[in-house]
């Protein structure tokens, strides 16, 4: 599959579809830097995932000719998780497994059935809002990966960021690669807040 995933639906937004271009751009820095080499049966996991409008982009820069992909994405709020059912599962092409559950993405360890990951993502982490629910996140999904698999998160601004980045440290994460998004566009009432104004790659240590 080299040509992109086409939204089933459009996005809920205007300037969705922006964001997470530029979004898409980044993370293929980011693999780039990282070293990543595209596998051609690949399992992705996108925690925390929201609508996760990033998908195409995210398999784009990930695993863009891949014969096979299994693809999961976990958030707790229904209406989101049942949003990007409908727009992601029938734009997948054949060979592709695309999936949206509503559940706690910390409990990963949890979910038996869960294969490893080549890549697990989080956009904009949100660390500051429940620490130990995170600390318990970060700890699964560096334990969900495939040895060499990535963990890749990104943030709205750079305190977080630079919190998430230590407590990943310390979950046993080892630091990769750190990009600031230069195109990040600026949330207007929130001072100091972009879209996906860092990203940051982690191998387990
Ligand atoms: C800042 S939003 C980011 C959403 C999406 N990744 C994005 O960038 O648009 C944080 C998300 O984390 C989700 N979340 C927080 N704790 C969670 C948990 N324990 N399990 C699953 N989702 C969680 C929230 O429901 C919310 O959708």
């Amino acid at each position: 599959m080299t040509t992109p995933l086409r939204p089933a639906v459009p996005f809920s937004y205007p300037g969705i579809a922006e964001d997470i271009a530029r979004l898409g751009g980044l993370l293929a820095l980011g693999l780039r830097t990282a070293g990543w080499a595209a596998p051609p049966r690949a399992a992705l996991l996108n925690l925390a995932c929201g609508r996760a409008d990033e998908t195409a982009e995210l398999l784009r820069a990930a695993c863009p000719a891949a014969e096979e992909v299994f693809y999961l994405g976990i958030d707790l709020r229904p209406p989101e998780i049942a949003e990007a059912r409908r727009r992601w599962i029938p734009a997948a092409p054949s060979g592709w497994q695309l999936d949206f559950r509503t559940g706690d993405a910390s409990r990963t360890d949890r979910m038996r059935e869960l294969p490893p990951f080549d890549l697990v993502f989080i956009r904009h982490q949100n660390y500051w809002h429940d620490q130990p629910s995170w600390i318990v996140l970060f700890r699964n999904a560096l334990a969900a990966l495939k040895p060499g698999g990535l963990l890749a998160i990104t943030s709205y601004f750079d305190r977080e960021h630079e919190q998430a980045m230590a407590c990943l440290v310390q979950c046993g994460g080892n630091k990769i690669a750190d990009l600031r998004n230069f195109q990040s566009r600026d949330l207007p009432d929130a001072p100091g807040k972009s879209v996906d104004r860092r990203l940051a790659l982690f191998g387990r240590a």
